[in-house]
Parts: structure tokens; sequence; C-alpha cells
């Protein structure tokens, strides 16, 4: 164990809120480890959280009076919402119910926990504690993702056997766990992109045929659900625009779901509107078909086979970058042939800050595994990385983006 001196949470102040959820007992542990980092931590309370662990064991934990009440109801004393959050150096609310979670979002401000949170001018941690569908909710979920939008950090729950009985993510963070991601926070300077908005457009679109059959390609969506992932930890609002993939929405993410390619340039045209910036990963549909059967199409015995009718759909990404003016726009090119000249041809007709070329023809590049092999292609040149995990390589494009936006 750290020593306090050395302890990066030594005589910081911290704030920590308690909601009615059955993982509240473990508060007690957590303000015990704060306090031996040799944190000062003053407790606030739901009236709810007061069923579940009481006032007295963590006024005694925490050496200071805890506080649920707007105002002490023996003598009227105000419990200064405004005093408190500035009094803190973070604003830690563990466990955080799905409840509470959603009023945060909203901006409800029906306890002195949630009129603090409004408040607070320090950086603000959650640690989620719920049933494992509550967790799952969508609402949940877009709460969260809100939440993080706007700089709450979240220490995820861990799976695991929950209140109900039942196993699955819900159960709120260990305490060990939670004073890491505090200490980290403290720690860690600040993140590159906070304050910035990037849109993200990645998996495969759907164009349909008929009732039944459809158009699309072998996108699985993992690189740009990398980058969405390394953009949102380095501290961006993300708007992750998405055809359909397999894969879990990255923490903190905002994702849009699509399906045609003109589903896809309606959202990215939106969400570009108040962005910072794009990086155009999806693997859209050229052609669609020029009409859309209503019924299922019968096959027939002609000789000449069947032809389908194609048309043209927008180019999202040239949509974007002729209208991009200031913002950042990245590409990809994936290419099997004449690699260099085509990802070139792309940058300009595109208006690309630059693009990140995959060859079909190198192994371990391209679709649905989990490595990629890329060059960056600006108009001052080439940089070819080596093969390196899909993770990887959106981590060394999140920081060539850093680094433009920082110029
Ligand atoms: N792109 C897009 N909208 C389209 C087609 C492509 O936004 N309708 C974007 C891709 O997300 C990628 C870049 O444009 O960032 C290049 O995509 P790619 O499929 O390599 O090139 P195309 O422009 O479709 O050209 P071609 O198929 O002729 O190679």
């Amino acid at each position: 164990m750290a020593s306090e001196k050395s302890s990066p949470l030594a005589g910081r102040h911290i704030l920590l809120g308690i909601t009615g959820s059955i993982a509240a007992y473990k508060a007690a542990m957590l303000c015990r480890l704060l306090k031996r980092e040799g944190a000062e931590v003053q407790v606030v309370m739901t009236a709810l959280a007061k069923q579940f662990i009481t006032p007295l064991t963590m006024a005694t934990l925490s050496r200071r009076p805890i506080l649920v009440e707007f105002f002490d109801p023996e003598n009227g004393a105000w419990n200064s919402h405004v005093s408190l959050g500035e009094w803190a150096d973070c604003y830690l609310i563990a466990p955080a119910t799905a409840n509470t979670l959603a009023k945060m979002a909203q901006g409800v401000a029906d306890n002195l926990l949630l009129t603090t949170y409004l408040s607070a001018r320090c950086p603000v941690m959650v640690a989620p504690a719920m049933d494992l569908d509550m967790y799952a909710h969508y609402t949940t979920q877009r709460n969260l993702a809100e939440l993080a939008a706007h700089g709450v950090s979240i220490v995820e729950p861990g799976s695991g056997e929950l209140a109900s009985g039942l196993e699955g993510k819900g159960r709120m963070a260990e305490p060990e766990e939670i004073v890491e991601a505090l200490k980290t926070h403290f720690t860690e300077k600040k993140k590159p992109l906070t304050g910035r908005h990037f849109v993200v457009t990645a998996g495969a679109t759907i164009e349909p045929i008929d009732p039944v059959r459809y158009i699309t390609n072998h996108s699985s969506g993992k690189m740009g659900y990398a980058i969405a992932d390394e953009l949102a930890r380095a501290g961006a609002r993300v708007t992750l625009v998405s055809g359909r993939t397999a894969l879990a929405t990255p923490v903190g993410v905002e994702r849009v779901d699509v399906l045609t390619a003109e589903e896809m340039y309606q959202a990215a045209k939106q969400a570009f509107a108040e962005a910072d910036g794009a990086v155009m990963c999806a693997a859209v549909a050229d052609y669609t078909p020029m009409e859309v059967a209503t019924s299922k199409i019968k096959k027939t015995d002609e000789e000449e086979g069947m032809t389908l009718r194609l048309k043209r759909t927008k180019d999202i990404a040239a949509e974007l970058g002729a209208a991009k003016g200031e913002r950042l726009l990245v590409g990809f090119a994936l290419e099997t042939d004449n690699e260099q000249a085509h990802a070139e041809q792309k940058l300009v007709k595109k208006n690309f800050d630059f693009v990140v070329l995959n060859s079909l023809r190198d192994a371990g590049a391209g679709f649905r595994g989990d490595t990629n092999k890329v060059t960056f292609v600006d108009c001052k040149g080439q940089e070819a990385l080596p093969l390196m995990s899909k993770q990887e390589v959106a981590r060394r494009i999140v920081e060539k983006i850093a680094s433009l936006l920082a110029k």
C-alpha cells in the first residue's frame, strides 16, 4: 500500500456520494481506503442509501458528519451544495444506481447529492451498480454515454454474482479498483481530445433488394469501433454511426444505428454539423438497387438470368469533405492494386486530411481479423506502420488526429 505522502490522493478532497444500492456496503471499505491514502472524505448520501449503510458507520469512517438533507432539521443549518462542490477535488458517486445516473443525465435535482452534481465544478466519477438487465438496458447505456460525453468518468462495473441471484455485468467495481481509478485520474496528463467531438462511421451498410435479400460486404466494424473507443479514451465526445455489427458499443460512445448508405449519410451529416471532425471507416455500398421490391422476387426459368439495376449512393466522405471547412476529416482506402495512387486520389477527391491505406495484398490486413497493416498518406507523403492489432492502429490514428489538432 502506498504511504500517505507518496499517494496522489494525499490531501485531496474527495466528496463521496452514496446512493441506494446493496453495493452501498462497499462504500465503507472505499472510504477507509481513501482515508488510508491520506484523502479527506466528505460523504453525501441519498435518503434511500441510509437504508443500506448507516450514517453512523460512514461518519465514523470519514471522521466527518455525513450530509443527506438540504438543511439540518434540528437547527436549520443549511448544507450548501455549492460549497460542497467547491470544496471537492473530485466528486465520486459510488455506488451510482440506474436511477441516479438517469437523473444526472437529465439534470434532475431532487436531493442534495444531485444538486451537488449540478453545481460541482470539479471532475466527477461514477461507479455504477445494478442488476445486469438494468445495466444493459438501452436507457442506462444512453445515460452513461451522455454523462461520459460531458466528461464524467465511469468506473465500469464487473461481472459476477449479483444481489438478485443472477450472474452478469452490473456489480460495482471493487473499492480497490475505484481507488486506482481515482489515483490515475489525479496523475494522468490532461487528455488530448477533451472538449472535442468526433463522428466515426463504421461497419457495412445494407441495401435491400426485396423484403428478404440485400447487398452488403465483409466489413465487421472492428476497425471503426476501435477508433471510436480510442477517441473516447483520449477524452473526445464520440458519435459512432454504425452499420449492422455484432460488436458492443465502446464505453462512453454515443451510437446511432443505421442500415443503408442513405441513412448513414443523413446521420453522419447531422452529427458532423456540430463536430470537430470525422473518421470515415465504414464500408459503404457504392450502389443500391434502383427499386426495392415490396414483395419477395420469385425466380423464373428465363435463360438470360436476372438483371438487378443499381444506382449510385451518396459518397458520404466526399459530401462531408466538400463542406468540412476547418474540421478534420480522415478517410480509409481499401485497395487491391495501385494502392498508393488510389489513396492519393481519394485524399484529394474527398478532401481528407489524411488517408489510412490498407492493402488486401498484405497478410493480416483488412476485413474481420483483429490485426491491420496500414500506411498513413497525406499531402506531405506517406508513413508505413508495421502489422499491429486494430486497437493499436486505432491508437496511432487518434495520436495523429491529436497532433494535427494541436498545431
Ligand atoms: N466512403 C463513404 N461513402 C461512400 C463510399 C466511401 O464515406 N459511399 C468512404 C469510406 O468510408 C472510406 C473512403 O470513402 O473512408 C474510401 O472508401 P473506398 O471504398 O476505399 O473507396 P470508394 O470511394 O468507394 O472508391 P472505390 O470503391 O472506387 O475504390
